[in-house]
Parts: structure tokens; C-alpha cells; sequence
């Protein structure tokens, strides 16, 4: 993509994302569940120049998800227990994916189960119906659901379990991670090692509120995950570890990233790509918006190819010009 420059009036910058098997034009995704089940985003704007368009998680079958209120806006931050409301696999194929296809959006299916073999279920149904799919994304770590042990990427073993049924689909899959275990860099390792392509991390953390006027809960699921800015330094320091941990893994970071900023942090702490979630709710052209941040953001501190940089942070590679740059950007603005 190329844009303006003050110095040579105009900088290339090179958004090819590889994503292990997966190549995308570009490293900015939506997150799944913040921009609905289809192509509702492209009132907006055109979902062909993002990375990839991620879904809301399907189950094999439809499902009511929690009852309300599911959603509380708090201070810097959201706390939700929509609780994997979906129409399943089937209607989602017929009512939902020949707009995503139209829109021209990469497209990666979030799929959600109860059991290993509800997992397997869903891949099963997609098949045959890849046409525009590039990727899927496996929620095993979604905290509203009612029994905690449901919390497939709270074990290795489970998270393995789960891979090793999606896998035979026969497209890249990504694990999303759970931040609510100590046990996140073995759930990392067990996913990769049953054959995911990488790991998206993070989902929501867990979370509740309670009106202490009425004593009562305020949300219909009792508790609920916390998103947005507020978590992202929790974000920031999982993939930071991970990849500091797996120098080979491929992360796809996600939470509280509302900036190309916000983007490029994730990118230097070790993720390949970055998915916006919570900042669609207050704008819905945020993905968008953190792409082009992001390309002038990188454009300004002369990094022409963004993919260079993941991981830059852990790596401890010596301070080049480029973040100099940024310094000098920084004081331009005091
Ligand atoms: C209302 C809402 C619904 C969500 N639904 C899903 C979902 O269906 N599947 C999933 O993997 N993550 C879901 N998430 C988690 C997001 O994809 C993301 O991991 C998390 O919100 C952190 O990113 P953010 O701070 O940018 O929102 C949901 C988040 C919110 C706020």
C-alpha cells in the first residue's frame, strides 16, 4: 500500500500477512462476535480490505446464548455474557455466507461446542461449503457458558482433543485462547502440536458485576467477560510470553486494540495479525480505521514491511532508526 510521506512524497508499505499456511493481504481482522454473523459490517465499509472477516462462533446447531441484559458498557471497557448466541452451521450457510461471499471478505468461521464431538460436528458441516472460507477459528475458551469445565482451552489435553477432530478439514485452523488459566503457553503448545495453524489469543476475561442497590446481578448470565482497552496490557503481556516462549508460533492478538497503535504494540510483542473487537461497538469502521493508522503509523517510522517487526520486542533486537523515529514523532506532538 502506498502513502503519502513528507520526505519522499510517497512510502511503500508491504501488508502481506503470513499466517503459517494462510496468506491474507493484510494483518487487520474483526474479532469474533463484535461484527456479527455475516456482512453486516459492509454497511459500513468494504469488508474486502480487511485482513479477514471473523464470525461469530457457530455451534452445530442454532442456540439461544444467555438471557438478558448481556451487555454492560463500563469504564474503559465492556462486560458481555451474550453467551454464543447463533443460528448453527446449516442456516448460517444458507442466510448469512452468500453476502459474506458477495462482499469478497476472507472469511473465518468461528465454530463452538459442548463436547469434543459437537466441535467435530460443526467442521463436519462446513465441509463442502468452504467457498470464501479461508480459515477456522475454534473457541474453546468462551466464558459464558454455564459449567466452567466447558472451558476446553483451561487443558492442554482437551485443547488437543478438540484440534484433533477439526483438523481433518483440511484448512488452517486457529486455537482462540482462553487468558482465564495459568496453563495458556501448554494449551499453546498441545494446539499446535495436534495440527492448528497457530493460536488467536485472547477471549474475554472472566469477569461480574453486581448492583449493589438491589443486591442483584447484572447480567442475565450471571458473569460475563470483560473486553475492550482495559484488557489490553493483559493481552499485550500473553502473546509478549508466548512468543518470547514459542519464537515459531504464529499469534493472532486480540483485545482492547482500538488504534493502529494499539496494532503495531500487538505486532512488536509477537503477534502476525491483530483482530478488533469491542471499539466496532462505539465505531463500526474500527477495523478499517486501525488499518490505515496502522499503515501511516508504519509509513512515519520507515517500516516497510510490518510482518518484519512481530515479535520485534521479545527478541531484544537492537533499536534501529525506525523507533527513533517514533520518539521524535512522539516529542513532535508534546
Ligand atoms: C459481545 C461479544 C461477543 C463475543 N463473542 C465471541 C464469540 O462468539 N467467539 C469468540 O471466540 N470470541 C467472542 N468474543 C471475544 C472477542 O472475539 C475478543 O476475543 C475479546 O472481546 C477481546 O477483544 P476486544 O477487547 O477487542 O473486544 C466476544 C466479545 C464480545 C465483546
Amino acid at each position: 500500500m502506498r502513502v503519502p510521506s513528507r520526505k519522499s512524497g510517497h512510502f511503500d508499505v508491504d501488508l502481506e500477512t503470513n499466517l503459517g499456511s494462510l496468506k491474507l493481504d493484510n494483518p487487520v481482522m474483526t474479532a469474533a462476535g463484535t461484527s456479527g454473523h455475516g456482512a453486516e459490517l459492509s454497511a459500513f465499509f468494504d469488508l474486502s480490505k480487511l485482513g479477514a472477516v471473523v464470525v461469530k462462533s457457530l455451534a452445530a446447531y442454532p442456540f439461544p446464548g444467555n438471557p438478558g441484559p448481556r451487555l454492560l458498557p463500563l469504564p474503559g471497557s465492556m462486560l458481555n455474557s451474550v453467551g454464543l448466541a447463533g443460528p448453527g452451521v446449516v442456516a448460517w450457510e444458507k442466510d448469512y455466507l452468500p453476502r459474506l461471499r458477495q462482499s469478497g471478505a476472507k472469511t473465518i468461521v468461528s465454530i463452538w461446542g459442548k463436547t469434543v464431538e459437537e466441535y467435530a460436528e460443526a467442521s463436519e458441516l462446513l465441509k463442502g461449503h468452504l467457498d470464501g472460507i479461508v480459515a477456522i477459528e475454534v473457541n474453546i475458551s468462551c466464558p459464558n457458558l454455564k459449567a466452567k469445565s466447558e472451558i476446553f482451552s483451561h487443558s492442554p489435553q482437551a485443547t488437543r482433543s478438540v484440534i484433533e477432530v477439526v483438523r481433518s478439514i483440511g484448512i488452517p485452523i486457529f486455537a482462540k485462547l482462553s487468558p482465564n488459566t495459568h496453563l495458556m503457553a501448554e494449551v499453546a503448545e498441545a494446539a499446535v502440536e495436534a495440527g492448528a495453524c497457530g493460536v488467536t489469543m485472547i477471549n474475554t476475561v472472566l469477569g461480574m458485576s453486581i448492583d449493589p442497590l438491589t443486591a442483584s446481578l447484572e447480567l442475565g448470565g450471571g458473569g460475563g467477560g470483560l473486553s475492550g482497552p482495559a484488557i489490553r496490557p493483559i493481552a499485550l503481556r500473553a502473546v509478549y510470553e508466548l512468543k518470547r516462549r514459542m519464537p515459531e508460533i504464529v499469534i493472532i492478538g486480540v483485545g482492547g486494540i482500538s488504534s493502529g497503535q494499539d496494532a503495531l504494540a500487538m505486532m512488536l510483542a509477537g503477534a502476525s495479525a491483530v483482530q478488533v473487537g469491542t471499539a466496532t461497538f462505539s465505531d463500526p469502521k474500527a477495523p478499517l480505521r486501525v488499518l490505515g493508522e496502522l499503515v501511516e503509523l508504519c509509513a512515519r517510522l520507515g517500516i516497510s514491511r510490518p510482518s518484519d517487526v512481530v515479535g520485534y520486542a521479545p527478541r531484544g533486537m537492537k533499536i534501529t532508526s525506525g523507533f527513533e523515529t517514533l520518539s521524535d514523532a512522539k516529542a513532535e506532538n508534546r
